[in-house]
């Protein structure tokens, strides 16, 4: 029987630059240059050029004499936003592949379009924790759940930093969209530690992040952006973090002294806090020294140093929306599609000739790629989800009906497929005038979803369609969970699509035909309605973030969500058997026979949560602490192996401000969702030593 390996950490870093460096030789390097650097070229170094991009470009620092060259910032999280380039899918729709290796060949694909636009830094990955998923930037981050964000992030910066400098953002807890420029995260240790940092601390620590840029928002009263705990006491000295700070644009810097004795050391895009005059202020007061310019300073250059900048290759620039580079975004979007219902196996659809389908909506024949805020990416061709079916099923009728169309006519098909959903007027992110103003974006209105449900035109869609229809399939496109009960029980099957990239079109073609078996996972619980979550106010000034949230807050409550975290269908069936538990140095080594018992090749994400028994401490019930995506031939078995460390089973001890293993019993689940654990096994920890 085939061996896999859940998370294999060396196939995932190869290739980071990040990680080859030496750092010894490096910070000498550095301090020669820094005794050379006069104060005004050191203030050179602390900030962008200009409010607006040259050709998608942000450029920081730079300076010729002293053979520094400048970082050349670039947007995203989906693609390169400079000029066209490939758009990927969304970065939730990627965590809903919960396949590593593919997020990790993403990264390199966004980083080498980066590098041969010119650009040096990419301005991703997205990290922030999907606290509520009617956040308005949810489609660019992974997950509600830290482990899985984790996981996902890491295998985007080891690929894109085989080519440039990543960037996680935005540090930390800007998870508020419409507020973020004021509201206050109110977080206790225990929360901050166990959730809301732990995917930021692997991206540096594991993954070596050459930079990471602050957030808007404020974290228990004072701004990310002069918040010296989060970017000093936590990032540098706890963590060891070596690259350099970066703001979050405009706003993003709110004082000049306070922000960099805290330890932000590049103001983006543009001098507006770290001004001449204002520097010279600063110093003339005492309020700032030239030590601290000269420490950020240091910051700020070691990474062109530490990376070689001037001597980055630029890559052919026939790399940007190559063939590779499309294939695998229709790779990537089939892998995201999430099978939520399909009763009676309506799907697939069957392949024979004279097959009458009817595609409803409007958004079948929109190019429907997600926000138009600083992720926003248009590529050279998108190919929609009517242009996808048209090309993919030849032998078949295929009528198109608009939203406002007379739906009586869908009697006569023999299936109708529903294209419905969100796009970037109803949620994403929110561009301030100021930036719109200098950027010439257009007026997007993004934001935050006060409410999970479909726009009303969207639901009344579904309903006619579904009244007039024998059998009816909803495609539903948006960036994060969506209210489904008014109308999932009136249609047979419903697909998840995400906003799914350039490639969109063709992915959701092949899933409905099946030529590809979905294997798509929820990275984000999907709630029967509002009630079912925590209180959300999209105008909040100031949000108290606890232990629960996601599944962990549905878990607690008793409450079955419509679609659970981790769920997905998939054309053929599987089951788990052998759980094998066994201690191996710290760590478990979780075995389980994965078999495919259906009659198609397809692929499963098996996960494995943990929870503590008889804790003295609040404990979600099941936390994720593994997973591994299994793809089996028809009848075929493997054994698939996830290794969690006891360091992934202590929770962070307010009295000792430190990470505490506790004496109790661990049980360990594995299964198919959050709420499907067919399979467990109880370890005790007592006086240092576990037993079963
Ligand atoms: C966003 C960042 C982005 C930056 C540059 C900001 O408004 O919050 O995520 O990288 O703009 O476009």
């Amino acid at each position: 029987m085939k061996r896999i390996l859940a998370f294999d950490a060396a196939a995932i870093h190869r290739g980071n630059k990040g990680l080859d460096i030496d750092h010894i030789a490096v910070a000498h390097e550095v301090d020669v240059l820094l005794a050379r650097m006069t104060l005004a070229q050191k203030i050179n170094e602390l900030r962008g050029h200009a409010p607006r991009p040259v050709e998608g470009l942000y450029y920081a620092g730079g300076d010729e004499s002293l053979g520094l060259p400048p970082y050349k910032m670039v947007d995203g999280p989906r693609g390169a936003r400079a000029g066209k380039a490939t758009a990927f899918p969304v970065a939730i729709a990627r965590a809903a592949t919960f396949d590593v290796e593919l997020e990790r060949r993403v990264g390199v694909a966004i980083a080498l379009e980066v590098a041969a636009k010119g650009g040096n830094v990419l301005l991703a990955p997205t990290i922030n924790l999907l606290r509520h998923p009617g956040w308005g930037r949810a489609q660019e981050t992974y997950s509600e759940d830290p482990h899985h964000m984790g996981a996902m992030a890491v295998a985007f910066v080891s690929g894109a930093q085989n080519h440039v400098l990543t960037s996680p953002k935005h540090f930390a807890l800007n998870n508020l969209e419409n507020t973020r420029f004021e509201m206050s995260a109110e977080v206790g240790p225990r929360a901050l530690n166990e959730l809301y940092l732990p995917h930021f601390k692997r991206c540096v620590v594991e993954a070596a992040a050459a930079s990471v840029m602050s957030a808007y928002n404020k974290v228990n009263g004072v701004y990310c952006g002069e918040h010296a705990q989060l970017l000093t006491d936590i990032l540098r000295e706890q963590w060891g973090f070596k690259g350099f700070i970066e703001s979050d644009w405009f706003l993003g810097t709110r004082s000049t002294a306070a922000a960099l004795n805290a330890g932000l050391d590049i103001e983006m895009p543009g001098p507006y806090r770290f001004t001449d005059d204002k520097l010279e202020l600063a110093l003339a007061s005492g309020e700032l020294s030239e030590a601290v310019i000269h420490r950020n300073a240091r910051n700020a250059v070691y990474q062109k140093i530490a990376w070689r900048l001037a001597d980055l290759p630029v890559p052919d620039p026939r790399v940007v929306e190559c063939d590779a580079h499309v294939e695998l975004a229709r790779r990537v979007a089939e892998q995201s599609i999430v099978l939520l219902k399909n009763d009676g196996g309506l799907l697939p659809l069957s392949n024979r000739s004279g097959l009458r389908v009817a595609v409803v909506g409007d958004l079948a024949d929109i190019a429907n790629l997600g926000d138009r805020g600083s992720s926003f990416v248009t590529s050279s061709a998108v190919t929609t989800p009517l242009a996808g079916l048209r090309e993919r099923a030849e032998q078949t009728t295929l009528v198109h009906f608009k939203t406002d169309a007379d739906l009586s006519a869908l009697r006569d098909f023999d299936v109708t497929v529903v294209v419905a959903g969100l796009t970037y007027k109803d949620e994403g992110e929110f561009i301030p005038v100021a930036q719109q103003e200098a950027e010439g974006t257009d007026l997007a209105r993004g934001g935050d979803r006060a409410d999970l449900a479909l726009p009303e035109r969207e639901r009344e869609l579904i309903q006619r369609a579904a009244r007039a229809s024998t059998r009816t399939v909803v495609v539903l496109e948006g960036g994060s969970a969506i209210l489904v009960d008014e109308w999932i029980d009136s249609v047979d099957a419903l697909l998840m699509v995400w906003y799914p990239g350039r490639e969109g079109g063709h992915a959701i073609a092949n899933v409905l035909f099946g030529d590809v078996n979905p294997s798509g996972r929820l990275p984000v619980s999907f709630p029967r309605s509002m009630d079912q979550l925590m209180p959300w106010d999209v105008a909040a000034l100031s949000v108290e973030h606890d232990l629960l949230h996601g599944y962990r807050y549905l878990d607690h409550h008793g409450h079955a969500p419509a679609f659970p975290f981790g769920f997905g269908l998939s054309y053929t069936t599987f089951t788990l058997s052998n759980l094998d538990v066994r201690r191996l140095g710290p760590s478990f080594r979780i075995s389980v026979h994965v078999t495919n018992t259906g009659a198609r090749a397809g692929a499963t994400v098996v996960q494995l949560y943990v929870g503590c028994e008889e804790s003295r401490v609040l404990r979600a019930k099941n936390e994720l602490k593994g997973f591994g995506r299994v793809e089996l031939a028809a009848g075929e078995a493997a054994v698939l192996e996830i290794d969690v460390s006891d360091d992934d089973l202590r929770y962070f001890d307010e009295a000792i401000g430190d990470w505490l293993l506790e004496a109790c019993v661990y049980r360990l689940s594995i299964g198919f969702s959050s709420r499907d654990l067919p399979l467990a096994m109880r370890w005790r920890y007592a006086n240092d030593d576990w037993t079963t």
